[in-house]
């Protein structure tokens, strides 16, 4: 019902087909502690795709989720804007091409910013931290650094300011693993849709994408632990396989279904 709603609201949902919205609901009841019962599985993982448009973060993301449900793993694959039928009605609102906005007035930076961060509060408080409780592996395409990269150096906007509101709208919620798709601007977007598909912010100029993508590298080398960069120019192929070698080692105990619903009173 609610998978319905989320394709009914937004074209580019097909993507999503094996959206796992519906988080089973879990109960908080624990019952007297039982010898000898299995110690329960460390939380999921989380992983975030970044870079700037025509990249090809975006298949890659959907390809490692495959592989990973064929090696058996619960992936939940996601977006930003985006990712709960509330936020992917903010997506469509935010990315509709200047003309087809409600009224002429563009959107300000600061509106921008408010409808991002709108949208990500409700996906992460309703899909993401839910998913990553019950063991999943959450694979985003975008998440905060973004909101750093095209709101932060790409507008202009404080990025202290925008650090502590990512920060409140997540609590905190830091991606595990974030994977950085860099190309040079001009071939990102020499690749990216034909110009009626593009969205408002691929319009913006090349100063534009260029200042985002600096902003990107610049958080690749302030946080080297969790940010890996990939040569995007590379093929599919060794693209794939850079992202699952890096991904490998950090599947050890993670959930291999769908926890099924618990009852109170088992
Ligand atoms: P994409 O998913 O097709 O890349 O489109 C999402 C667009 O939204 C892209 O132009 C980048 C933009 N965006 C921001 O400007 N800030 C953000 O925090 C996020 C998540 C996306």
């Amino acid at each position: 019902m609610l998978q319905a709603t989320l394709e009914d609201c937004n074209p580019f949902v097909e993507i999503f087909n094996d959206l796992d919205y519906h988080i089973p609901v879990v109960s908080t009841y624990s019952g007297p502690k039982r010898p000898g019962r299995a110690k329960p599985k460390r939380s999921g993982l989380f992983i975030t795709f970044e870079g700037i448009e025509g990249s090809g973060k975006t298949s890659q993301c959907h390809h490692l989720a495959t592989t990973l449900r064929e090696h058996g793993y619960w992936v939940i694959e996601t977006r930003e804007p985006g990712g709960t039928p509330w936020a992917e009605q903010i997506r469509t609102l935010l990315l509709s091409p200047q003309n087809q906005l409600p009224s002429p007035e563009p959107l300000t930076p600061e509106t921008e910013t408010c409808l991002i961060l709108a949208s990500r509060s409700h996906h992460v408080t309703h899909l993401v931290t839910p998913a990553l409780a019950r063991g999943a592996i959450v694979l985003c395409d975008r998440f905060s650094d973004s909101t750093l990269a095209y709101q932060g150096y790409g507008r202009g906007l404080d990025l202290t300011r925008l650090r502590q509101m990512n920060r409140w709208v997540t609590h905190g919620l830091t991606p595990h693993l974030t994977f950085l798709f860099d190309l040079p601007v001009r071939q990102g977007l020499a690749r990216r849709r034909t110009a009626a598909q593009q969205n408002r912010l691929d319009r913006e100029p090349l100063a534009f994408h260029q200042r985002v993508r600096r902003g990107f590298r610049a958080l690749a080398m302030h946080h080297r632990r969790r940010i890996v960069s990939i040569d995007a120019r590379s093929t599919f192929e060794a693209i794939a396989q850079q992202i699952f070698h890096t991904v490998s080692p950090l599947l050890e105990g993670l959930t291999q279904h769908p926890p099924s619903f618990e009852s109170p009173d088992r």
